[in-house]
């Protein structure tokens, strides 16, 4: 018997090389991999390029080869190589290659690994860039980082992977109005967000509390607006830190971080919210506020403000168009978001302008909605016209359903679930960032006092990461509007997050897991398997990178 077990003892190592490899850590989880036996090595590996790939991809391709050959301690050539397509079609081709294949869906790509050769194919860019996030995946996490690792096996495993997203739309809302946060975070932001294959960075530009965007014919916005004088302390009404805080992206600092965005898959959608959440703007030029509104300053505190913009004044409206106009030609996506949530109403009922507007409308209130919603219908309709001259579909948030909404708008739906649903039974396209799973400002703890100060001050309000992780965007959608919904988007406000390290506590590891309700498959779900992934996989990542999380609760 002693004998059986040493003999097992040797074996086992030789057995365990010829069984199939493991599937690896890769999150979020593609939707087919299949295990082979047998590795491919990487170090020193020759890249091929199909001569057809266009300049993007290449240089994609040659980054990925210069860390390889940086972390691996061993040159790393790439060659585009005449007829790669037909060499790798014959398999008489060795090393990494990276072909074409149109077949393959948006963001979609094809990984066969094999002894010999492995072959990458997309069809398009984001594809090819989600692809060189997996294999990063699959390697020693050193390939993260900037130094040689002469000890890690730069192997990939033999395998076959076949991935594309659930949802098109895979977004992060960024709050850099309640406090600012640099280019350089936003950037680092962007990068956690690609390795997880998010592919939208909701950017949230305007608010009550800073205006954070340069725009040229009003500069006011930014040498008043963008600065605060001090900031309101917990949930102490009346307090103030007396720290001035604020900040703003010059133009220059938005091209730069939309071209950052765009190399790692990722299209920046602003927001300009309005007709609410505009009290710097009001501070900077009074004259667009309502008769007996006033006086204006940056806000200092949080909650919403009653004090509004005056869209019953045509110089108000041109104001907006003037500004969407600029914001516009700074971002190329088809998106733009124009905000719409939280504007009480209460100002327009007495402004003789806003009056005024809603008589020469025609507008009334009915048991639908009243006059002054249907005045900010108008505002919405406005917009969308406006916008669209500019080439730009509009998002709002799901209070642009009351009254009438235009077709062609898509509702962000964040008062939980119901708008989301309601107005895809409706025909409108919506995303889903719905505050009960996806608002990630929420504390991740049910017990409170053992986390930061956040904005849910009660347990039930927690966004743990198993609920966030539990959540599935299709239920409660009738199967006829099921096409309607193009993805899901957390939302990262910061009301009381003013620093980096908590800005990226808040953040991670929720948004990875987020990452696979909108890629993966809901029958690849498994949250055990994700915890374990994140404590010895992406938590490692994360360390080399240099980002801050909140662990894991033992
Ligand atoms: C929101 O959270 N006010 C959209």
């Amino acid at each position: 018997m002693k004998k059986l077990l040493a003999i097992v003892a040797v074996l086992l190592p030789v057995c365990s090389w010829a069984a199939k490899n493991t599937v690896p850590d890769i999150m979020p989880i593609p939707q087919k991999i299949e295990m082979a036996k047998g590795r491919f090595k990487v170090k020193g590996v020759n890249v091929n390029c199909d001569p057809s790939l266009d300049a993007r991809t290449v240089k994609l391709v040659r980054q990925f080869a210069d860390r390889l050959s940086l972390v691996g301690g061993k040159t790393v050539s790439v060659a585009s190589p005449i007829g790669l397509g037909r060499a790798v079609g014959a398999g008489t081709i060795k090393g990494l290659c990276f072909v074409p294949d149109a077949s393959l869906p948006a963001e979609g790509y094809s990984i066969v690994i094999g002894k010999k050769a492995a072959v990458v194919s997309a069809s398009d860019y984001s594809g090819f860039f989600y692809a060189v996030q997996t294999i990063k995946q699959m390697l020693p996490v050193s390939i993260y980082g900037k130094t040689q690792d002469l000890k890690a096996k730069w192997y990939l495993p033999c395998c076959e992977i076949k991935d594309s997203p659930r949802f098109g739309y895979r977004g992060l809302l960024l709050d850099c109005c309640r406090h600012f946060f640099s280019v350089e975070q936003v950037k680092k932001v962007l990068d956690v967000m690609s390795i997880y294959k998010l592919n939208r960075l909701h950017w949230h530009l305007t608010e009550d509390q800073g205006w954070r965007i340069e725009i040229d014919k009003y500069p006011k916005l930014t040498e008043i607006g963008a600065f605060r004088n001090g900031t309101m302390i917990k949930r102490e009404w009346g307090s103030n830190d007396g720290i001035r805080h604020g900040g703003f992206y010059t133009k220059d600092q938005i091209r730069d971080v939309v071209a950052y965005a765009a190399e790692r898959g990722i299209t920046i959608i602003p927001e300009v919210d309005m007709p609410g959440h505009m009290v710097a703007a009001l501070a900077s030029y009074p004259e667009l506020g309502c008769a007996g509104s006033g006086p204006y300053e940056v806000r200092t505190y949080w909650g919403v403000s009653k004090q509004v913009l005056n869209v019953g004044k045509e110089s108000t409206m041109k104001f907006l168009e003037d500004v969407c106009d600029e914001v516009a030609d700074l971002f190329p996506g088809e998106y733009f978001n124009i905000g719409g949530d939280e504007c009480p109403r209460d100002e327009w009922k007495t402004d003789p302008d806003c009056q005024a507007k809603i008589k020469e409308l025609g507008l009334v209130s009915d048991e639908k909605a009243s006059a002054e919603a249907r005045l900010q219908n108008y505002v919405t309709a406005r917009m969308q016209k406006f916008l669209a001259t500019k080439g730009k579909k509009i998002i709002g948030w799901d209070e642009i359903l009351e009254g009438e909404l235009a077709p062609g708008a898509t509702v962000m739906s964040w008062r939980g679930t119901k708008g989301g649903i309601k107005a895809a039974s409706m025909g409108f396209d919506v995303i889903m960032s719905p505050n009960t799973y996806c608002y990630i400002d929420h504390c991740q703890s049910t017990d409170l006092a053992s986390e930061p100060y956040c904005i849910s001050q009660t347990p039930d309000r927690a966004v743990t990461l198993e609920k966030l992780y539990g959540y599935e965007p299709y239920d409660g959608f009738p199967e006829d509007a099921r096409h309607h919904l193009l993805g899901v988007q957390v939302n990262l406000w910061t009301e009381f997050i003013a620093t980096p390290e908590y800005l990226e506590y808040m953040l991670l590891p929720r948004m990875i897991a987020i990452s696979e309700v909108q890629w993966s498959n809901p029958e690849k779900k498994d949250l055990g398997r994700v915890k374990n992934s994140l404590e010895t996989h992406e938590f490692p990542i994360l360390d080399i990178l240099g980002y801050n999380y909140r662990k894991l609760d033992k």
